[in-house]
């Protein structure tokens, strides 16, 4: 097959890691920067160019799709779905999971229990707004953050309401989440491809952090998930239409609740904690779904 995988960059983890498996399993696999393609629509055609090159002849993608190139990601995963190319990644599941608060919308609508969360788009009564939490801390989150760059927790609401005035004067959309006490410092990575939970790793945050990030110096352990979980991970993916995803569940007094899905999520934590071959499921997910046939 003549797979495509739009990375920024083949020096990442990820990319090297499904590169190898693709060519391990005898495909032609080109990385793609999404950022450098160009996109036509001609006559009612879609193409893709890429150094002056028009990409063709492509039987699948495998859009590894950064916080920062969410919108332009989606153009290009959009233009190869226009040609027919199967696609790992949805434009549209990506559009849904990558902003936090849509996400949450569209997870809790469908029954997936989450922490309670509020957003506000004014700030001229930011004290009443957070009355809405009966209790401090609370977490404040910037909606397309990741690696846990955007999650402060707040422990009073004169410190809540500078904050949330300084993000909505900057015009960056935040939300505001019940903070998971019991759970603090710990949560759960579920990873799905397919319709299946292939890992699961419980990340530890270090010292007094309560983001249990590996980016920010969190330690992993494999996992087995209990079967509330496993079905609250898959259903989850399910309702986002993404058959590869991060789940990550915080075990709460009142169960497992989801925080976000990531679209996109790294293999490099979840390969080394788990010894799963995740590039290897990746990619006979491809060779089940593409319309190609040898
Ligand atoms: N409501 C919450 N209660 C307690 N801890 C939380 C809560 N939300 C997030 N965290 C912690 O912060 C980390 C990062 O939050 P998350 O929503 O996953 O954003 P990111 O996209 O930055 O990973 C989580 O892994 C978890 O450890
Ligand atoms: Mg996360």
């Amino acid at each position: 097959m003549n797979i495509i995988i739009l990375s920024r960059s083949s020096a990442l983890y990820s990319t090297q890691s499904l590169y190898r498996a693709a060519a391990m399993k005898g495909h032609f696999v080109q990385v793609i920067d999404h950022m450098y393609c160009d996109l036509l629509i001609e006559d009612g055609m879609s193409k893709v160019f890429y150094n002056g090159y028009e990409l063709q002849g492509i039987h699948a993608i495998i859009p590894r799709i950064g916080a920062t190139a969410t919108e332009y990601g989606s153009y290009v995963i959009r233009h190869f779905e226009n040609r027919g190319v199967y696609s790992v990644l949805k434009s549209e599941s990506l559009l849904k999971a990558r902003n936090k608060f849509t996400c949450l919308q569209i997870l809790s609508r469908n029954g997936i229990p989450i922490p309670n969360t509020a957003t506000t788009n004014y700030s001229e009564d930011l004290d009443g707004f957070l009355e809405l939490f009966s209790e401090h801390p609370i977490i404040i989150k910037l909606l397309n953050s990741t690696h846990g760059e955007g999650v402060i927790k707040s422990d009073n609401s004169s410190v809540s309401a500078t904050l949330l005035e300084a993000f909505l004067n900057l015009k960056h959309k935040v939300l505001v989440q019940e903070f998971i006490k019991e759970s603090s410092g710990t949560d759960i990575r579920a990873f799905i491809v397919g319709d299946r939970v292939v890992a699961a790793m419980r990340r530890t945050a270090v010292g007094g952090e309560f983001r249990s990030n590996l980016h920010r110096g969190g330690s992993s352990t494999s996992i087995k998930l209990t079967n509330e979980e496993i079905s609250l991970a898959k259903k989850s993916a399910r309702i986002l239409g993404l058959q590869i995803a991060g789940v990550d569940i915080l075990r709460s007094n009142k169960g497992p609740m989801v925080i976000e899905v990531n679209a996109s999520p790294g293999l490099e934590g979840i390969e080394t904690t788990t010894n799963v071959n995740i590039a290897r499921s990746i990619i006979s997910l491809v060779e089940r779904n593409s319309k190609f046939r040898l």
